[in-house]
């Protein structure tokens, strides 16, 4: 395969990506993530730019909408302004409600997706200002916008986005901390913590890689299955929906993700005998909740691999597989986690015989509509 010198040793362009990702999660913090300020070279927003807006929307497709979801929910919590998600199709159809007071946020690995394209031009027709977060210098969605955040994840080939997510995901968290300090929202010891926390990511992306193995055989042992429900509760759920994304994307697999709150109010059904949970449960304020969702899956029959903080082994006996992250802040949790869901859709798809860097009927970058 003339491709095989690019791999690097390689099997796929995907994991290779995914082995890539704690070099690129560092060229995004470089310079700009500092304990006491965020330095932001092409965002161009001041305190006083930041007054005049009264509404943010972040809109985007596929996986980079899921990093959009994290992003509103760090910007609310970090800068105390509500935000609005959407994905860029449904946005540039419904007559939105943008005008001259809105920050408009895309965000996209190509720059070059057709809809989140017209997202920008619509708003901008409003006069919105349009903030992209992109990873390829010179895409159509670097021109255009008017600020730019580039995820210096370096090029990505695989059709699944991985390393593009993690940055992506990165970037949103550096955003949310600038807005928090210009409209003074952010304390000085939630910057110099949550900073921190930015910077040990490659080391915890890396701690996670470590656990490759005993991925590979989970998803060996259960490759088979037709069907799997990712469950988590907050910044958890986003990255479910992120886990379901990629493993349906290589592996075939029907999959869905669910706020485990809302098991109770449909997808409980589905469980049966055998049936696997990916249960998400790294946030403190609703761990408990989670080890009752994961009780009540386990008492039908569940086959349940868990991910949770160091520190909670009280979770052992009550799931088949279960891996630990380091303790570190619940904000910085969504990008060593979105790791080991990364890790299972691969293995899974490997398992299967698919095809993991081109999947049937999906391109790297939607550039029709
Ligand atoms: C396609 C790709 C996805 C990607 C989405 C958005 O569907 O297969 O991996 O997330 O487009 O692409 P973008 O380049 O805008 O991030």
């Amino acid at each position: 395969d003339p491709g095989d010198a690019e791999k690097g040793g390689y099997d796929h362009f995907m994991l290779k990506e995914i082995h890539e990702q704690p070099k690129a999660m560092a060229d995004t913090l470089t310079g700009r993530c500092f304990p006491d300020k965020i330095v932001l070279d092409d965002v161009n927003l001041d305190a006083e730019t930041m007054k005049s807006i009264n509404r943010i929307q972040i809109v985007a497709c596929g996986t980079a909408y899921h990093a959009g979801m994290v992003g509103k929910y760090l910007i609310e919590k970090f800068a105390r302004v509500a935000v609005e998600t959407e994905p860029a199709s449904e946005y540039r159809y419904k007559d939105p409600l943008v005008d001259a007071h809105t920050l408009l946020i895309v965000i996209s690995q190509s720059g070059e997706t057709a809809d989140t394209l017209a997202a920008i031009r619509l708003a901008k027709e409003k006069g919105a200002r349009v903030l992209a977060i992109t990873n390829v210098v010179g895409s159509s969605i670097a021109r255009e916008a008017d600020d730019v955040l580039y995820t210096n994840a370096g090029p990505e080939i695989a059709v699944a986005s991985t390393k593009a997510y993690v940055t992506q995901v990165g970037c949103m968290t550096l955003l949310a901390l600038h807005f928090g300090l210009l409209n003074g929202q952010v304390d000085k010891a939630t910057m110099k913590r949550v900073t921190s926390g930015l910077k040990d990511t490659s080391a915890l992306i890396e701690k996670a890689l470590g656990d490759h193995d005993k991925i590979k055989e989970y998803a060996y042992e259960h490759f088979k299955i037709d069907d799997m429900y990712f469950i988590g509760r907050g910044l958890d759920y986003y990255t479910c929906l992120e886990g379901s994304l990629k493993a349906k994307e290589i592996s075939y697999i029907h999959s869905d993700a669910y706020a485990a709150g809302e098991l109770k109010h449909g997808p409980i059904a589905l469980v049966d005998a055998g049936t696997v949970v990916i249960a998400v449960c790294t946030q403190e304020n609703v761990f408990d909740k989670m080890l009752n969702a994961i009780k009540e899956v386990k008492a039908r029959g569940a086959n349940v691999m868990a991910i949770a903080k160091e520190g909670h082994d009280e979770i052992i006996p009550e799931v088949d597989q279960v891996f630990f992250i380091p303790e570190m802040d619940d904000e910085i949790t969504p990008i060593p986690t979105v790791v080991y869901l990364q890790l299972l859709a691969y293995y899974l798809s490997v398992a299967r015989g698919c095809d993991v860097d081109k999947p049937k009927n999906l391109a790297k970058s939607v550039t029709v509509e």
